[in-house]
């Protein structure tokens, strides 16, 4: 009898996978926003290059030619349309998933608000304008914390299970006390901190970890829309140091803002 039992309990082992092939047949997933352009195209090719299935999304896939380029060349590169401040199109997004897990949810996509050449002052004192002030708000502040709300599942049902938003030095009060050309920037990168500590809180116990990150000075439409001439990291290279920081966080991240060079940033 007992040989019959070992006899079945070998056959059941040699039937189920081995844990070392199935740990190694895992390929995680990142879900990046507004992975069209900047260091969110950089994202998506450096996470892909790396192994990685990619959810790339965009507010307007068809135009987002280096976008499907790169989706034709890697078959890990799924593109995906998603607008973080429409809310009833990224539930609609999240029935599409059909519970998919996401091992890692990259809150990229964000707005400068204004350029600095046009001569605009809708975020300075003397102009400051409602209508813009909502817009950056939503788009930098609002949208992830919901996109995150309503993809939380997906991220539980992950093995790293990792939500990142991307913050900015010019939401530190001790780096960027003196500036005062985009308040509501600078304002939502301070509220992002905010918004994703008190969620980080929130997740732990589910072993969620939410971190915090900031890419450099990076060389995108954004630096050029805000008159930085000065050094800054091409897009490649400020992905390749986030992927980094992004693949050796654990649950036990501190949840402070952290820069592309592994530096905290302070509040
Ligand atoms: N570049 C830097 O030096 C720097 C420094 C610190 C922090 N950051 C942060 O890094 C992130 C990426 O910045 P970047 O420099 O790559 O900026 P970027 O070149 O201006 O790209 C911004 C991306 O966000 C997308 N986006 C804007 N509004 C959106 C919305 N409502 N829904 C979905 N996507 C939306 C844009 O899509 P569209 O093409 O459709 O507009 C674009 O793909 C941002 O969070 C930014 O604050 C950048």
């Amino acid at each position: 009898m007992r040989r019959i039992i070992f006899s079945l309990v070998a056959a059941l082992a040699a039937f189920a996978l081995p844990p070392a092939v199935a740990e190694d047949a895992y390929t995680p997933t990142i879900l990046v926003t507004g992975s069209n352009r900047g260091i969110g195209l950089a994202l998506a090719r450096e996470f892909a290059d790396a192994g990685w299935k990619v959810i790339a999304t965009s507010r307007n896939p068809a135009e987002a030619k280096e976008l499907s380029q790169l989706a034709k060349k890697n078959r890990r590169v799924r593109v995906e349309q998603l607008d973080v401040t429409d809310q009833a199109g990224m539930r609609v997004f999240a029935q599409r998933l059909n519970g998919a897990p996401i091992d890692v949810l990259f809150h990229n996509a964000a707005l400068l608000g204004d350029r600095e050449d046009t001569g605009n002052r809708k975020q300075q004192f003397g102009g400051l304008d409602e209508a813009l002030f909502q817009r950056v708000m939503h788009t930098n502040v609002y949208g992830p914390l919901k996109l995150s709300e309503i993809l939380v599942e997906n991220v539980a049902a992950s093995r790293q299970k990792k939500i990142v938003g991307m913050t900015s030095g010019l939401g530190s009060l001790q780096l960027m006390g003196r500036m005062s050309r985009f308040y509501y920037y600078q304002m939502s990168k301070s509220a992002l901190n905010m918004g994703f500590r008190a969620m980080r809180n929130d997740l732990k116990p589910r072993g969620i970890t939410v971190a915090i990150l900031a890419p450099g000075m990076v060389e995108t439409d954004l630096l050029a829309e805000s008159g930085y001439s000065g050094r800054a990291l091409k897009p490649s290279e400020s992905a390749a140091g986030l992927r980094k920081l992004v693949e050796a966080l654990t649950i036990d991240d501190p949840g402070v803002p952290v820069n592309v060079d592994g530096k905290t940033i302070p509040w």
